[in-house]
Order: structure tokens, then sequence, then C-alpha cells
């Protein structure tokens, strides 16, 4: 299957090399039963990776599921994940399947997968080593056949020397890893975005795309993108809903980014300097 239809199915833009690659070993393991651990920045585009992993896989047609880690608080994930029996903790009334049950022969996306308590580690390493697990206060052992792919932002080899991750489970998930790469190191793709978000927007809002000047592209190009694409997107958004002009400049795109630094370190300012940024920020992206 070629790359560009790949991009077109799932609605992914760009070009950039360690994209395509990424891209390249998403579809090359998709149709294994391999662990796939996938590495990006906030924003860069985590998400589509699980999807594509699990619908070019032959688990297509049993269910998928996306787990935020780090949105389910400490005391209920074990539940959530590997489910409970009747009166194993206060709240308990019923009995209840965790996803590794309702998801047997399908997919789990275990997004943020670095903000999982050591304990839940413990138990999902049991379950990709053995397909094994056990319901909060059950002793049955029970079997599930779930394929898992994780994402995280966090570098999990510095959480392992923290000891906030096991070692053990950072190799068995890192089987395959897919680095998604920031925004900023694919500056290419960034006018192509822009353009595909305006398109979208103007679309949505039955209204004519907004268009970027030479100068103003330049601008979007060397801004930094702490961001990374989500930034993006919101930006193409609020210069679509709120710009007065259908051609963009400099300065007026400028109105919408968030000031930086060259040093790319984030700026510590007081609210006051903030305000005189704010007014100073038009005239120094005039000078850019
Ligand atoms: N290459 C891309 N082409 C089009 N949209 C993208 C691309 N990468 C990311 N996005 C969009 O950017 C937003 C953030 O992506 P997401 O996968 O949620 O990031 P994260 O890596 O934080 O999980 C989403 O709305 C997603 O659709
Ligand atoms: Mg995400």
């Amino acid at each position: 299957m070629d790359l560009q239809s790949i991009k077109n199915r799932f609605g992914i833009i760009g070009n950039s090399p360690e994209l395509n690659f990424a891209l390249q070993v998403a579809v090359q393991v998709a149709n294994t039963d391999l662990t796939v651990l996938i590495i990006g920045d906030s924003g860069v585009g985590k998400e589509a990776f699980s999807s594509i992993i699990h619908t070019l896989s032959s688990r297509k047609h049993n269910p998928f599921i996306a787990v935020n880690c780090g949105a389910i608080p400490e005391g209920t994930i074990d539940s959530e994940l590997f489910g409970h029996e009747k009166g194993s903790f206060t709240g308990a009334v019923d009995a209840r399947k965790g996803y590794f049950e309702t998801v047997n022969g399908g997919t789990i996306f275990l997004d943020e997968i670095g903000e999982l308590p050591l304990g839940t580690q413990a138990r999902l390493l049991r379950v990709l080593e053995a397909g094994e697990y056990i319901r909060v206060g059950s002793s049955k052992v029970q079997k599930t056949d779930v394929r898992v792919v994780a994402a995280t932002n966090k570098d999990l080899l510095q959480l392992v020397q923290q000891n906030k991750f096991r070692e053990d489970l950072y190799y068995r998930l890192s089987t395959v890893p897919i680095r998604v790469p920031s925004l900023a190191s694919r500056k290419d793709d960034i006018v192509l975005l822009f353009r595909k978000f305006a398109s979208d927007f103007a679309h949505k809002y039955k209204t004519v795309s907004v268009q970027l000047d030479e100068e103003a592209k330049s601008l979007l190009i060397s801004y930094p993108w702490p961001g990374n694409v989500r930034e993006l997107k919101n930006i193409a958004e609020q210069v679509s809903v709120l710009s007065e002009n259908k051609t963009i400049s400099a300065k007026e795109l400028g109105r919408f980014l968030q000031p930086y630094s060259n040093n790319r370190l984030p700026m510590v300012i007081s609210p006051q300097e903030q305000h005189e940024f704010q007014n100073e920020r038009g005239l120094l992206y005039k000078l850019f």
C-alpha cells in the first residue's frame, strides 16, 4: 500500500522524510501482534498512528479503544483496565468488566503511558508477557488477546531512571518504537498544514479560505510551534474566524502567535511586561 493513499485515508498531511518513515513503520507492523510505542511531543499527531495500526490489522473488525492513562484517577485505573469484583472496594456495588476483557480480540491504545501508576504497570506487563490478568478483588486468572499500542510524550527512559517507570515494561513496550517528528523539524509541512486547516474551516463556516502572503508564510515557518500541529490547527481556526481580511499579512498573523524567544526557552515575563509586549508584538513582527 502506498503512503499517499494511507495519508488520504487517515487525513494526514505532510511529506517530511521522518514523517514518511514513521508511517512506513506503522504500515509494516500493523498486521503483526507486536506492541508498538509511539513517541513524540504533545500535538505531533500520535493518535492517528494508533488507528492506522488497528485499521490495517487483521483485528480491524474487532473492538478498538483509546484510553488516556493521564486522565483516569490512580484509584480507578486498575478497575477500568482489568475490571473488578463486586464489593472489592467501597462503591464497587457490582462486578465490572475491564477494557482488557471487553476489547478481547481487538486493540487498546494506551495514551500517555508514562502516567500509569507502578502497580498498574505490573498488571500491564503480565498481560503483555502472558496474556493474563486478574480483576481487582479476584484471584481468578483470566486470559485475553489484546494488541497494545502505547504513546508517550515523556522520555520513558528518564522515568525509568527516576523509578517511576518499570524498566522491564519499557523494554517490553518498545519492541517497535515509532517516532513522530515535531513540527519545527518538518518546516516544509507547515504551510501545507495551514492551507489544509484553513480550507477545512472555510468549508465548516461556509466561507472562502484565508490565504497567507509571502511574509506571513515566512513568519509561520520560523515560529517554533511548541504545541506542534495541535497549535497550528488552533491558530488556523482563529485566523479563519477572526481575521478581517482573506489575505493575511505577517503583521496580522503575528497577533495570533504566542511570543517566543530565539533560544526557544519559554519566556518568563511579568504580566506588566507581557502587556507591553503584546503592544510591541505587531512592531516586532513587522521588523522580522
Ligand atoms: N500530519 C497531520 N495532518 C493533519 N492533521 C494532523 C497531523 N498531525 C496532527 N494532526 C492534527 O493535530 C491534532 C493533534 O494531534 P494528536 O494526534 O491529538 O496529537 P498527540 O500527538 O498529542 O496525540 C489533531 O487534531 C490531529 O488531527
Ligand atoms: Mg494524544
